[in-house]
């Protein structure tokens, strides 16, 4: 079966209020494009069409308007609303149905990625078990961390530890297989009420079938969850893409890359936008 892309973009965002009282989160700016496209990116780059997106009940009319139908980039994009943010977990419960028994990547709404050939990394994911990214951080207690053996292999995932047993946080992209839901509504609320990811994993850790790959130092996992995080990664965005000339995160350039869409297509978008350094850089791919 073919893989399904999940992206998780509910949640109040009250950690960056007041700017997100009136907006979610996920459709904030990353310098020139809305922060869902940069997930929505990592999932099409990872080869996957058929995506849903979890939005909250207030915010799913935004989300519609500024993704439509993903026709415009060959997708069939399914909207799910979670009626309230129990937790990552319970995305899978939510988007049972949509995944209908087919493996599934899921990729959180606010986390940014960027890395030389992510795409290839991710194509060779294999459709059994679980494998998340484990990447170096400077605040693990942030995040869900790994533990390892004397052997590198991993023994351990503790969510927001006081002592991480490692600096390796586990990013918001989750490769699971068709089992995913399953073991989902085993899942018991945690102590801060939330159907956690992190026991979700455990139940593939404990199976044996949880692989790490990690995300080495020439990759960017850039995080979007503060004032000051939200700004650099914008910036982050915009230095590279001044050097470089290039775009990251355009689901319409991917979209075109692979043959998704045609160029009368991409001219339809270009014209769109031609009033924009996107619309001229989409123009300048035809
Ligand atoms: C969630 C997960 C955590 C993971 C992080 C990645 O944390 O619970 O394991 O490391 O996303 O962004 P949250 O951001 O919901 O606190």
């Amino acid at each position: 079966m073919t893989r399904r892309g999940i992206v998780l973009a509910g949640g109040t965002g009250s950690r960056l209020w007041p700017i997100t009282l009136g907006l979610s989160k996920q459709l904030l700016p990353i310098y020139d494009k809305p922060m869902i496209y940069y997930p929505l990116s990592v999932l099409m780059l990872a080869g996957m069409r058929e995506i849903a997106v979890i939005t909250t009940p207030e915010d799913r009319a935004q989300f519609e308007r500024t993704l439509g139908d993903g026709a415009q980039w060959g997708l069939q994009l399914t909207f799910i609303e979670q009626p309230s943010p129990d937790g990552l977990a319970q995305a899978y419960l939510l988007a049972e149905r949509f995944l209908d028994g087919a493996p599934s990547a899921m990729v959180l709404g606010d986390n940014i990625f960027y890395g030389a050939n992510l795409s290839r990394m991710l194509a060779g994911i294999p459709a059994e078990g679980g494998t998340v990214f484990g990447y170096h951080v400077a605040d693990p207690e942030r995040y869900g961390v790994l533990g390892f053996d004397e052997g590198g292999r991993v023994t351990q995932i503790v969510e927001k530890p006081e002592n991480p047993p490692s600096s390796y946080a586990v990013t918001g992209l989750y490769f699971l297989d068709g089992t995913a839901p399953e073991r989902a509504r085993h899942v018991r609320p945690s102590a801060r009420g939330e159907l956690e990811i992190t026991t979700l994993l455990e139940s593939y850790l404990a199976d044996g079938t949880l692989r790490v790959e990690r995300m080495g130092r020439g990759f960017a996992w850039l995080d979007t969850g503060t004032h000051a995080s939200l700004l650099d990664a914008g910036n982050f965005v915009r230095t590279l893409e001044a050097r470089q000339g290039l775009q990251s995160g355009s689901p319409d350039e991917i979209a075109f890359q692979r043959g998704w869409i045609d160029a009368a297509g991409l001219r339809k978008r270009a014209e769109m936008f031609g009033k924009t350094e996107y619309g001229r850089y989409l123009a300048r791919l035809l």
